[in-house]
């Protein structure tokens, strides 16, 4: 994984699918994905995240992958169309 890359450009990176209409600018929502993640192992949800994640009516296991980046270890994720 890339530290230094959000979660979604690290997707796009390796040509795996990951659905956008606001092509990671934290508007559209639909690149949520499920993550499981040891504590501190992804970055905090910052304000247009949480934002965004409440109007979607996200679970709590459910982040956006252009607002994420993976910090350490440990870290899987799903969507729902994989
Ligand atoms: S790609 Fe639109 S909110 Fe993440």
């Amino acid at each position: 994984m890339f530290h230094d890359q959000s979660l979604f450009a690290a997707l796009r990176k390796a040509d795996q699918p990951i659905a956008s209409s606001c092509l990671g600018v934290a508007v559209c929502a639909r690149c949520l994905v499920r993550v499981q993640a040891p504590e501190g192992a992804l970055s905090s949800i910052e304000s247009v995240e949480a934002r965004v994640l409440a109007g979607a009516g996200a679970d709590s296991d459910q982040r956006l992958a252009c607002q994420t980046f993976v910090l350490g270890p440990g870290v899987s994720l799903r969507t729902d169309y994989w």
